[in-house]
């Protein structure tokens, strides 16, 4: 049996043969009209009013950051359980970072330690929907934010697909961010998008991403910018990957909902709460017991059967080395595991994957 991912991207021959008709056209690959088109597929997919696309997913945070005024001597809130991207794009912007625990319910930025964490220097809070999922507070963030003065950036990153009551998620606050690195639900290799319905953020974004000019190819500079463009050939294979995209959020719900039927009542697995109406999960994501995760990883590996650990609490990890306590974030970090998840998945290797996890729980 071939070594079942973790994860995976997924290309076929209609990526290839876009590509080929792409390059023999004469196109400059860098970014022109493929990348505008794929804006709009994006903007049209989430309902966005505007969408400007980045390199990457972390560098899209920064943007959204620089955007919105951060600058030294403000503080920004972030998940102290999240990818490192998320706090990491917050140094350039020269803004403290802030941990804030999360919540069991929906691993995401807890509500209430998110108010305690607000001083007078808080300038933005981030908020991540990991996996797809939403707090079942958002609104409640959203008028704290607004009510407070306080800009929220959501890092919609593992969110492409996914709603709340029907709003895709990136759309809450005041801007969103995705990301279309290898492992995404669709990918361009490396990629991200920053989704906004405000103009006036809408026009910072554009400036920042190409070097502070006043409009693409003019050579007149209102604020300082970086290169932070995508390209046309990136662009290619997301609008090919858009059209497929439809249909992998509905896989993902039905791998998830799969997996769930295969393992339910089996001892030592815990989910999360999830409502596939709404979330399409990037990840199969189940809690396990700590002391023997290690042993489930290395059973399932010896089956050919990929899987990884949740990310750590980012407080304490050496970069950060905070002497700080977010209780939430280190459990779920010391009990997670992410099973093989790839859109491609067959419904044959959950199948394969469910009999391993359950045999090593009746051992
Ligand atoms: C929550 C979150 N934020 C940001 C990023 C960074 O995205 P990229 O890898 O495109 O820089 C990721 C990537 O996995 C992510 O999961």
């Amino acid at each position: 049996m071939d070594f079942i991912n973790q994860m995976e991207p997924w290309f076929d021959e209609r990526e290839a043969d876009a590509v080929n008709a792409y390059l023999r056209s004469g196109g400059w690959v860098t970014e022109f009209r493929k990348t505008r088109e794929f804006e709009a597929a994006i903007a049209a997919f989430t309902g966005a009013k505007h969408c400007s696309v980045v390199s990457n997913g972390t560098v899209s945070l920064t943007l959204a950051l620089l955007a919105c005024g951060v600058c030294p001597g403000d503080e920004v809130l972030v998940p102290d359980y999240t990818m490192v991207a998320t706090p990491n794009s917050v140094q350039p912007t020269g803004a403290k970072v802030v941990f804030v625990d999360v919540e069991c319910g929906s691993l995401c930025m807890d509500f209430d330690r998110m108010v305690a964490a607000v001083t007078p220097r808080t300038k933005a809070v981030m908020l991540v929907t990991l996996n797809g999922r939403a707090p079942a507070r958002l609104p409640e963030f959203v008028r704290f934010c607004r009510e407070h003065g306080l800009f929220l950036v959501e890092d919609a990153a593992q969110s492409l697909g996914s709603r709340q009551n029907g709003r895709h998620l990136g759309l809450f606050g005041d801007i969103g961010s995705f990301s279309f690195s290898a492992p995404k639900v669709i990918s361009t290799g490396q990629g991200g998008a920053l989704v906004t319905d405000n103009p006036k953020l809408f026009a910072a974004i554009e400036k920042l991403r190409d070097f502070g000019r006043e409009k693409p190819g003019a050579d007149h500079y209102l604020t300082m910018g970086w290169n932070c463009k995508f390209t046309d050939l990136q662009a290619i294979i997301g609008l090919v990957q858009m059209e497929k995209l439809q249909w992998r959020v509905e896989r993902k719900k039905a791998i998830y909902a799969r997996y769930q039927e295969q393992l339910r009542g089996v001892p030592g697995i815990e989910w999360i709460p999830t409502n596939l109406k709404d979330t399409s999960p990037w990840f199969i994501d189940v809690l396990v017991d700590p002391a023997r995760r290690e042993a489930l990883i290395a059973h399932l590996k010896a089956r050919q059967i990929g899987s990884r650990p949740f990310y750590p609490a980012l407080h304490a990890e050496p970069v950060y080395a905070r002497k700080e306590s977010h209780p939430v974030a280190e459990e779920i970090a010391r009990r997670g595991l992410w099973l093989p998840s790839a859109s491609k998945l067959t419904d044959a290797q959950i199948d394969i994957i469910c009999t391993a996890v359950r045999e090593f729980a009746k051992a």
